[in-house]
């Protein structure tokens, strides 16, 4: 589905979510010294001007992490986001907010390894420009889900996955739990991140069903929900095979800052459930 850009809703409630729980597992996976393989399937660009183009259209960037950055005494799960987020902005402003390649880019070690997938030829050039002389990186303008099952199992036997499609068309919902099936036969202990939006049709329910029955024996779910205004998307949410073990209390530690400062009334929550062995 080529009409999505992500750059309309660059740095809204849904990234800083989506991100700040990336953050935590890519910082997690560099406890040990032995490489890893960081694979984004759905990459979109690398990085948004929040001052300029398509994200001046609705500022979605105000109502997620323009919000967190104004906080004080976050835990220090919001706090490292926040840092990383400031990084690439020289001034008070907020102008740059990077998107899930660019967080990996700046968190990975010179030994790490890199697999970006995106389809859109605009976004796929910035990419790429984006890349252009990192050693480290590989960026495809093929079908993401088919190149994580492909780079499966990676040399270093060690890996990280985004799957963030644009959910525009049914299919982005009933691919997924079939490719990481295949993936998981490829490769058992990947840890895979998958983010859905909160939408009326309900399809993240059959989404969550399907995931927790390809995959029951360890995972995590989060969902932060911001408003019960019941059109457009009204929260979303993140899957997670294989979490790190630490990935519960890490969330729980943002559980009431999270909906208080990204919820939009009264009804925005974050609920946590998880399988860890
Ligand atoms: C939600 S955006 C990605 C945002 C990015 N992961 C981030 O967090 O900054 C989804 C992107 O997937 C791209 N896309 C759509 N279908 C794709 C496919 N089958 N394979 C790879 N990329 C695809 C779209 O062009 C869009 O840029």
């Amino acid at each position: 589905m080529l009409s999505y850009r992500h750059a309309f809703h660059a740095g809204n409630h849904a990234d800083v979510l989506k991100h700040a729980v990336l953050l935590h597992c890519l910082n997690y996976l560099k406890k040990k010294d032995a490489p890893f393989l960081y694979v984004d399937t759905h990459a979109g660009a690398g990085a948004y001007k929040l001052s300029e183009g398509f994200a001046t259209k609705r500022h979605e960037y105000r109502e997620g992490v323009s919000k967190m950055l104004n906080e004080e005494g976050l835990p220090s799960f919001l706090d490292e986001y926040c840092a990383l987020i400031n990084s690439f902005n020289n001034s008070s402003e907020l102008t740059v907010y990077p998107g899930s390649p660019l967080i990996a880019k700046e968190v990975l070690r010179y030994n790490d390894q890199l697999r970006l997938h995106e389809l859109h030829p605009t976004d796929f050039e910035s990419l790429q420009q984006n890349f252009k002389s990192d050693h480290r990186a590989t960026v495809i303008k093929k079908d993401g889900l088919r190149g994580m099952i492909r780079a499966f199992p990676p040399p270093s036997r060690r890996a990280l996955v985004l799957i963030d499609p644009p959910y525009k068309i049914q299919n982005d919902y009933h691919v997924i739990p079939y490719a990481i099936d295949d993936a998981l036969f490829k490769f058992k202990t990947a840890t895979i991140l998958i983010w859905y939006p909160m939408l009326n049709n309900r399809l993240y329910e059959e989404l969550k069903n399907a995931l927790s029955q390809v995959y029951p024996e360890r995972w995590l779910n989060v969902e932060l929900t911001v408003n019960n205004q019941n059109k457009g998307m009204f929260g979303s949410g993140l899957w997670v095979i294989n979490p790190p073990w630490d990935l519960p209390s890490t969330i729980e530690s943002s559980k009431s800052e999270l909906p208080s400062v990204l919820g939009q009334d009264e009804s925005a929550a974050l609920t946590l459930d998880f399988v860890i062995p």
